[in-house]
């Protein structure tokens, strides 16, 4: 019988191998993004049945093969579908690691080492926001991190909210932009405080939150016997890439006693770059920030950061001390479960500091300033083409647009052609962007944080599209 290390030995070199292959495709400008199959097709092509017996590991291999084959390169140049894009490899060691120590972060005797790990990331995540002194602890996702944070103020301002409920007749309220991330309202409903507890506050043509228009909100809020509890500031939005004005939002929050969530998930590593960090000015006001390193930060899904600007806030809110879990021991003050929602946790820390020994805070400014500067050269070939409107001004790493017919269209039409186009170029694998409806009018998006896409390239893609929306008008006519 083979040896447990032979065995492991074998299956990584094999994986290993799988593993530099999908790299190197996804590397490749001229392999597609994806190869392309509808579910049906794919159902078919790929045999998913369960086997009574267990199969031989070559045969498991070729199988993982055939997956990767048929999955989307998401580190391709061309991969613009999502806010994350090319992972460092030094993290999918950190991500293996995770799964070799299969350990929990609920305990420091559990997990010793990525406890230590996850302390020194959150200080300096901390540092980096200008909270002296904070707290953090990292979960599934900026959803969750949001979440979690929504909760943190409503004991914050109602303290036995946790254990008694809400006060009876409250009317808690929550502000966030018209452009912030669902997972704002839908925190609010998890909650129990309901969708109608969000107060949306209008944008200016950026897609940054109107100062003015939050005051006049609260005011009217408190007016009408609601609580404004928590106001949401976005810190690069998910369609425009759009930083909410934190330094202006700040003193707001404080006259009305609200709570201050900066949601920087996606745009918080332009902390790292002096150049592009007054972005986020005012965000070590903020009561709680969260900010996805999974996002712009080359770590393999999931990784989120929420960070407190108060050490202890986490405990108030999540602390339940199951005795079966958290003991009186000497390091007992070193347990991170109870400042969570999560019982077992993955590791992810362990990832995110592997690639940070990799690239830097040296190469992570660097990619953020080479994103932005491919925004400025992404918006200026825009602008500077008849077939393309720039629909905002950027202010972040995404470039917002759509292409145009030569003829006049009416503005339905240009809509629809530009939905067909974009899924044109998803069929043909070449180009995956996505889209959403601003003001009423389809917008198509171009995530520029891939560090490795240069300015020549936006001319291929912007010609791709070009070509994918005259395809969509001929099959039309
Ligand atoms: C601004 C913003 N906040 C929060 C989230 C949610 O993050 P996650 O997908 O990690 O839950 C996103 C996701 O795109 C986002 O863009």
């Amino acid at each position: 019988m083979a040896s447990v290390a032979s065995e492991i030995d074998a299956l990584l070199e094999q994986a290993a191998r799988l593993a530099a292959e999908h790299l190197e495709a996804s590397a490749d400008r001229s392999r597609p993004v994806v190869d392309w199959r509808d579910p049906a097709d794919l159902e078919r092509e790929l045999a998913l049945e369960l086997p009574d017996r267990g199969r031989p590991l070559e045969e498991v291999i070729a199988d993982a093969r055939r997956f990767l084959a048929r999955s989307v390169r998401t580190g391709h140049p061309f991969f613009f579908n999502q806010l994350f894009n090319r992972i460092e490899p030094a993290a999918i060691l950190g991500e293996w690691l995770a799964a070799v120590a299969n350990t929990s972060m609920y305990t420091y005797e559990a997990a010793p080492v990525f406890t230590l790990i996850e302390e020194k990331l959150s200080e300096r995540l901390c540092a980096l926001v200008g909270f002296e002194h904070g707290e953090g602890v990292l979960g599934p996702g900026g959803s969750t991190s949001n979440l979690m944070a929504m909760l943190a103020a409503r004991t914050r301002t109602w303290p036995r909210s946790r254990i008694a409920g809400l006060p009876a007749g409250e009317r808690p309220a929550v502000l966030a932009s018209a452009e912030a991330h669902y997972s704002i309202p839908r925190a609010a409903s998890i909650l129990g405080l309901g969708l109608e507890a969000v107060i949306p506050v209008p944008c200016d043509d950026r897609g940054a939150m109107r100062p003015e228009e939050l005051a006049r909100a609260l005011a009217s809020a408190a007016a009408a016997g609601r609580k404004p509890f928590f106001v949401c500031a976005t810190a690069g939005t998910t369609m425009a890439g759009a930083y909410d004005p934190v330094a202006a939002i700040a003193p707001l929050c404080r006259e009305h006693g609200a709570w201050l969530h900066v949601d920087a998930a996606y745009g918080g590593s332009a902390l790292f770059s002096p150049r592009h960090r007054h972005l986020l000015a005012g965000i070590d006001q903020a009561d709680s920030v969260a900010w996805n390193p999974h996002k712009a930060m080359a770590v393999p899904l999931h990784c989120s950061a929420l960070l407190m600007r108060r050490r202890g806030d986490l405990e108030e809110t999540f602390a339940t001390s199951a005795d079966y879990l958290f003991h009186d021991t000497e390091e007992a003050g070193r347990d991170r479960g109870d400042m969570t929602l999560q019982c077992g946790r993955r590791v992810d820390a362990l990832k995110l500091w592997l690639a940070w020994q990799a690239i830097g805070d040296d190469g992570f400014r660097a990619r953020v300033d080479h994103a932005f500067a491919l925004v400025a050269a992404a918006r200026e070939r825009v602008s500077a083409r008849p077939d393309f409107e720039l629909v905002r001004e950027p202010m972040g790493c995404n470039l917002l647009f759509r292409w145009l017919p030569a003829a006049d269209a009416p503005p339905e039409a240009v809509d629809a052609l530009n939905v067909a186009l974009r899924e044109r170029l998803k069929r043909s694998g070449r180009i995956m962007l996505n889209y959403s409806r601003l003001d009423g009018r389809v917008a198509l998006r171009l995530v520029l944080t891939h560090p490795e896409l240069r300015p020549a390239d936006l001319d291929e893609v912007l010609d791709a599209v070009a070509e994918a929306g005259r395809a969509a008008e001929l099959a039309q006519a």
